[in-house]
Order: C-alpha cells, then sequence, then structure tokens
C-alpha cells in the first residue's frame, strides 16, 4: 500500500540505501520495524519469560506451517527451520523494494564479574557504592571480564549452536554484530567458534559502539581502549569511526531510558541500512536487548545471563520523517560516600543503604 505512493526517486533512493548511505543521512524517510508474530513463542504474551528455556524449546521456533510450504523443495524431508528459512526467502522474493524481513538472534552476555559482585553485595549496596569503583582488590568488574560461570553459558549456547545447525538445519547468521564491552566479545568468541559455517559467512562480528549497554554510572558499562580491545580479539572488524577511547562514559553520570531507545533506533537503522543479510546476529546485554525490543515493537523478555531471543522483523523504509525525538542530557546520579552495610535486595536506592 506503502508502495503506490513512492515516487521513482523514493524508489532510488531505497535501493541506494541497501547498499550506500545509512538511513540517518536522509532525513524525509526513515525505517519502521515490527516484529512477525505466531513464528516464535517469545512474542506470545503467554509465554512467561521467567521460566522460558530456549535451548529445551529449539529457540522457541513454533511447529506449524507456514504459506510457502507447498513450494518448498524436498518438504517432506525438511526441518521447521528449513521450511522457515524457504518461508523468508519467499517473502523476500515477494515484498516490495521497500520492504525486507530479517531475522535478528538476540544474545545476552554469560555471567559477568559485575553480575557475580552485585549478587554478592545485594543491589542496593551495589548501586549506590560499589559499582562506581573498578573493582574491590580481589576482583576487578570494570569492562567486567566472563566469569567461569559465564563461560560456560557461552559455551552450552556454542553447543546448541552446533546441535541447531547439524540437526536442525538452521541457516546461521550471515552477520555479526557485537557490543564494544568485553563481556560480550567473549560471549560471541565463544558461542561461535568451531562452528561448521558457511565460508562466504564466517564468525568475524563487527564492534558496534551503540550496542553497549545503557550507560549508567556503574565502571562494568565504561568499555576498554580501541588498542586493548584489538589486542585481544584480533579477528574482529571495528565499525567505521569507532574512537581510541569511550567517548560516552562519565563518572557519575547515566544515560535515559529515551535517549537508550533512540540509540538502539539508531544503530538497528544503521544496520539495516548497510547489510541487505536476512539473518543478523547481535550480542549485547539485559538493558540494551530491552530497549531494542522496545524500538521493535516486541513484547518485554528479559534475558538471564547466557540467554538468547530470535525476532523476526518486517522492515519498511517510510518516506517522512518518523516521530521526533529529542535527545536528553545524562542525569548525574547520587552515590554512598562509604561502604554501606545491607544487603537486603528489597530496595533498589541509596536511602536504603544508610
Ligand atoms: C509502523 O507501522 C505500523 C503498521 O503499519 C504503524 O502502526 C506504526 O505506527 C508505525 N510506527 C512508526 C514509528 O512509524
Ligand atoms: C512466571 O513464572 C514465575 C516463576 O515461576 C512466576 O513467579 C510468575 O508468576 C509467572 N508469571 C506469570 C504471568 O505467570
Ligand atoms: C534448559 O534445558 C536444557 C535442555 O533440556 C537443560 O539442560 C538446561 O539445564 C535447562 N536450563 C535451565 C536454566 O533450566
Ligand atoms: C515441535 O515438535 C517436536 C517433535 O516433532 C517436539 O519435540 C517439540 O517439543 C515441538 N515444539 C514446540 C515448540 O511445540
Ligand atoms: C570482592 O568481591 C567478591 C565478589 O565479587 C568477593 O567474592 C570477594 O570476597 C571480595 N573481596 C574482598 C576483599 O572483600
Ligand atoms: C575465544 O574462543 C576460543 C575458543 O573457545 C578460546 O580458545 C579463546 O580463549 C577465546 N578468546 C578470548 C579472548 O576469550
Ligand atoms: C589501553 O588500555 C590498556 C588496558 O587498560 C592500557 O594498559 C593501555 O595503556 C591503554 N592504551 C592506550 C593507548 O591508552
Amino acid at each position: 500500500m506503502i508502495v503506490s505512493h513512492l515516487t521513482s526517486s523514493f524508489v532510488a533512493l531505497t535501493a541506494c540505501l541497501s547498499a550506500c548511505a545509512g538511513a540517518q543521512d536522509f532525513p524525509n524517510i526513515h525505517i519502521n520495524y515490527t516484529v512477525i508474530p505466531g513464528i516464535f513463542l517469545q512474542d506470545d504474551p503467554s509465554t512467561n519469560a521467567s521460566t522460558f528455556n530456549f535451548t529445551a524449546s529449539n529457540f522457541g521456533l513454533i511447529n506449524r506451517t507456514y504459506p510457502s510450504d507447498s513450494s518448498c523443495p524436498d518438504r517432506a524431508h525438511s526441518t521447521q527451520w528449513q521450511r522457515l528459512a524457504h518461508y523468508l526467502s519467499t517473502l523476500n522474493a515477494h515484498s516490495s523494494e521497500n520492504q525486507r524481513y530479517s531475522l535478528l538472534f538476540l544474545a545476552r552476555h554469560g555471567e559477568g564479574y559485575h553480575n557475580a559482585a552485585e549478587s554478592y553485595f545485594g543491589t542496593p549496596a551495589w548501586n549506590c557504592y560499589w559499582s562506581e569503583l573498578d573493582g574491590n582488590g580481589t576482583v576487578t568488574w570494570a569492562d567486567a571480564h566472563l566469569t567461569p560461570t559465564g563461560i560456560n553459558q557461552a559455551l552450552t549456547v556454542n553447543r546448541f549452536w552446533k546441535h541447531l545447525i547439524e540437526d536442525e538445519k538452521i541457516t546461521p547468521p550471515d552477520t555479526y554484530y557485537t557490543s564494544p564491552l568485553f563481556r560480550c566479545l567473549q560471549t560471541a568468541n565463544f558461542t561461535f567458534s568451531g562452528l561448521d559455517l558457511p565460508s562466504k559467512n564466517p564468525f568475524i562480528p563487527t564492534i558496534k559502539e551503540l550496542f553497549r549497554e545503557g550507560i549508567s554510572a556503574h565502571t562494568c558499562d565504561r568499555r576498554s581502549n580501541k588498542t586493548y580491545i584489538h589486542a585481544n580479539f584480533p579477528s574482529y572488524k571495528f565499525e567505521k569511526g569507532f574512537p581510541e577511547e569511550d567517548p560516552y562514559w562519565t563518572p557519575l553520570h547515566a544515560e535515559t531510558q529515551t535517549d537508550q531507545d533512540v540509540r538502539s533506533k539508531k544503530v538497528l537503522d544503521d544496520v539495516f541500512s548497510n547489510d541487505r543479510s536476512t539473518y543478523i546476529s547481535v550480542t549485547a546485554h539485559s538493558g540494551e536487548i530491552t530497549s531494542l525490543l522496545r524500538v521493535l515493537g516486541h513484547r518485554e523478555f528479559r534475558l538471564s545471563t547466557g540467554a538468547a531471543i530470535p525476532v523476526l522483523v518486517k522492515a519498511t523504509t517510510v518516506k517522512g520523517q518518523g516521530p521526533t525525538t529529542t535527545t536528553q542530557a545524562f542525569t548525574s546520579v547520587s552515590t554512598c560516600a562509604t561502604a554501606p552495610t545491607i544487603r537486603a535486595s528489597s530496595c533498589n536506592d541509596c536511602s536504603c543503604c544508610k
């Protein structure tokens, strides 16, 4: 329906978008995302996110028929994932130039030292005191690394992908993106190493600044410098313009949720404008995936450490400006001057720590 209103120059621009520029460079178009329901259990409101086990349920893929099944080659011997792949390629082959369907695999990192420390100190004391330090002398949680538990979680997901590829015949990601924070760089590495991936789409992730966690005063949200990241993950690519030092994290200041959603939209627009892939993997964080799901119009679905969620998205390039959003200044964060003794988890602000 949108197509009938398109001018030819808009069509040309849309075609160009796939290859040559970011949507943010064209103020008179925007990308609208919608989630296609009925494919995965996770977008169904009756699925309980806190008990859902994605590895026990084939990633939540619903057993069903698709309208394209009749043209699926060797349908009788095809798995659900193979029939889904055929459905997606059919949808994309028949969609208009300004529309496409992509399957996003959004994965949260495994347990990091900051997660373990928050459990150890309790959330109120963690938020108002410990999280602002780099560590406690025994453990470092600034740009936290994975704990042994976190590495095992990522290795479990690695075995799951191995099973998905070998037995379920899933189409593996065409492209990989990761947050620049160490726990995600590690999680992506452990998750996708040693898999039988197609040689045309090897595991070479692109590090994108804006897939990072919501920026709080916590030192676990401050990233390492580019030199250090490159030294530890030499095969990873950096997005264009990735600066040496973290340009965003500031002591005792926090990004607002509105701002986080604005930059989540921005990074999605960047990916969808420059990458024609159908299968896209993103390794990020609890808060950031929550924000991405809000922007995509998916129901809230909290992931535990090491968990992942697939989201089938329809992206439509629409003429005209999108809803305007004003970015806000970071808010200042108040902290406790000394280490609080309370470990109660029933409250979540500094007043509890006194
Ligand atoms: C996106 O498209 C849907 C369906 O066409 C519409 O309901 C929604 O308002 C649009 N959202 C934005 C942000 O333009
Ligand atoms: C989801 O499961 C949790 C844990 O078992 C339970 O506490 C909660 O009430 C459930 N939520 C719903 C909406 O059923
Ligand atoms: C999820 O299911 C798998 C496979 O059935 C099982 O091994 C694993 O322990 C379960 N995970 C959780 C967190 O219950
Ligand atoms: C789909 O069917 C298989 C067996 O054919 C079953 O093991 C699996 O639990 C079903 N999945 C869902 C999400 O219902
Ligand atoms: C530092 O914090 C960790 C929890 O992350 C804890 O296991 C350790 O005992 C603490 N060290 C000191 C010296 O308190
Ligand atoms: C990356 O993964 C490989 C394979 O699991 C492992 O040997 C290596 O230590 C990992 N690298 C980092 C920096 O975590
Ligand atoms: C980058 O970070 C590492 C580790 O924190 C540090 O040792 C190094 O001096 C930094 N390099 C530059 C160029 O700032």
